[in-house]
């Protein structure tokens, strides 16, 4: 049912139904927009803007409606222009011309605002408790792998030794404020718009705070004009799933750089690799590369939506309705890829002893070398320098620090003596950077209590 034409001497193209139709996209807000409507007609009736009778007749109409597209016995019509007229157009149908008193007071330009506010509040809080399910797994690794030593990289160039615990933490950290984003725009998409009206409210009594209260949003919006042309909340949150899909990207990369042969520092489930059609051998992971990926297409509905708001003038204009095609497909990818990402990492196969040795190689213990001439009264950059000289002496020699002998080593440095070995052993390495915020046991420990505590408090308050 169109909900227009009576100023129109003619019916629209069916090129233009089609092209300005948005059931294909929103008809996912059936529910919200229900219930939308609900609290709606529910405030009219109170207020006595439409008889109660009839009030109370759409509302048991609605729920009816609700009812039954929940058991599917409603299919949604494709040919509807959007999800606000299917609704309406069925209420009609199911309880007669009562149901052309829902849209007094209101326009599809305050109610689309609505619908999309809830379905993002909901959508927001999925998509924590996802990466509350990954932070888990990342606490639950951690914490089998605090003394899994590794070579930590700066430049892709191994650099000085850490645990694979303290590296997923880092992961952990990140994750943190990719919730911190989100409960952020939870609070602004929080605000209600219904009331708004087409642009400039309405003469009717409503009650507005009636309706937000209904509807469990915790305050209304302040001005109708921009009530019906905001869409910074949706951009928000595109821009915070942008930044939790660069995260798992990142995490990706090192996965997919983990189980290549020449590092072989994990072993990806089989549940979680794919093979190829062609050579045998292979175990590839797809996972990891489609979410690197994938991460491509939620800058792409980021962008999407920032370009189209750009030249908007107030209040509302058609160009919005692109808004919820990227808002939903950066929704469903982000997702997808949390819940494979977490199920990945859960089933991940880490190889200790190859990580071990990969810290072993690359002088990861360098600089703890000259931290020890330090610590015995060597000026750093002093140390620095003659620790510099060794390292070219051990390439020269293929060689490892800790394979000279001390009486070489006293070569380089009078200052050295035989706990030199202790102190440059990759174990001490870790152990003594004891920082909060780095690798040892003790640093790490407080990162997972830390995480523990934030996951726990985080889904208290979901
Ligand atoms: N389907 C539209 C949207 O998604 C809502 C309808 C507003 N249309 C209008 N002609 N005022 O933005």
């Amino acid at each position: 049912m169109k909900l227009w034409g009576g100023r129109f001497k003619k019916g629209t193209s069916d090129l233009v139904n089609d092209f300005n139709s948005s059931i294909r996209v929103d008809s996912r807000m059936y529910k919200e927009d229900i219930e939308g409507s609900l609290a709606h007609v529910k405030m009219l009736g109170k207020q006595g803007i439409i008889p109660k009778a009839s009030s109370d007749k759409i509302e048991s109409g609605l729920n009816e409606i609700l009812t039954r597209m929940e058991n599917g016995v409603i299919e949604i019509d494709s040919s509807s222009e959007d999800i606000h007229s299917f609704v309406e157009g069925t209420l009609t149908y199911y309880i007669g011309p009562c149901g052309k008193k829902l849209h007094t007071g209101r326009s599809r330009n305050d109610q689309v605002t609505l619908d999309l506010r809830m379905y993002l509040k909901k959508a927001q809080k999925d998509i924590i408790s996802d990466i509350l399910s990954l932070q888990e797994v990342i606490f639950n690794k951690s914490k089998e792998n605090i003394s899994t030593i590794m070579p930590g990289y700066t430049h892709m160039q191994k650099a000085q030794p850490i645990t694979l615990a303290h590296h997923l933490l880092a992961y952990g950290e990140m994750l943190k404020r990719d919730i911190g984003r989100l409960q952020d725009c939870y609070k602004r998409t929080d605000e209600m718009p219904l009331g708004s009206g087409a642009l400039a409210t309405s003469t009717y009594p409503i009650d507005r705070i009636a309706v937000a209260k209904d509807l469990g949003f915790s305050k209304i919006t302040l001005n109708s004009l921009d009530s019906v042309s905001d869409r910074d909340y949706v951009i928000e949150t595109l821009s915070a799933l942008s930044m939790i899909m660069m995260h798992l990207s990142r995490f990706s990369e090192e996965i997919i750089l983990w189980c290549t042969n020449e590092f072989s520092f994990i072993e990806l489930d089989d549940a979680y690799s794919t093979g190829s059609s062609i050579m045998p051998q292979k175990k590839n992971p797809d996972v990891a590369e489609l979410i690197r990926g994938k991460t491509g297409r939620v800058y792409g509905d980021l962008m999407t939506l920032l370009t189209v708001m750009k030249g908007i003038p107030l209040a509302y204009n058609k160009d919005m309705q692109e808004d919820k095609e990227c808002l939903f497909d950066a929704l469903d990818t982000i997702t997808l890829s949390l819940k494979t990402f977490t199920g990945m990492l859960k089933t991940m196969k880490v190889n200790k002893d190859t990580m071990r040795k990969g810290a072993a190689g690359g002088f990861t213990n360098a600089t703890d070398l000259a931290d020890y001439l330090v610590k015995k009264g060597e000026a750093f950059r002093t140390a620095h320098g003659i620790v510099g000289e060794i390292v070219l002496h051990c390439i020269k020699e293929n060689k490892a620090i800790e394979d000279l002998s001390i009486e070489k080593l006293k070569e380089f440095s009078p200052i050295f003596e035989e706990d030199v070995y202790k102190a440059i052993d990759l174990f001490t390495c870790v152990e003594e950077r004891k920082v909060i915020g780095g690798p040892s046991s003790q640093s790490v420990n407080i990162q997972l209590d830390a995480l523990k505590k934030f996951i726990e408090e985080t889904k208290g308050g979901l």
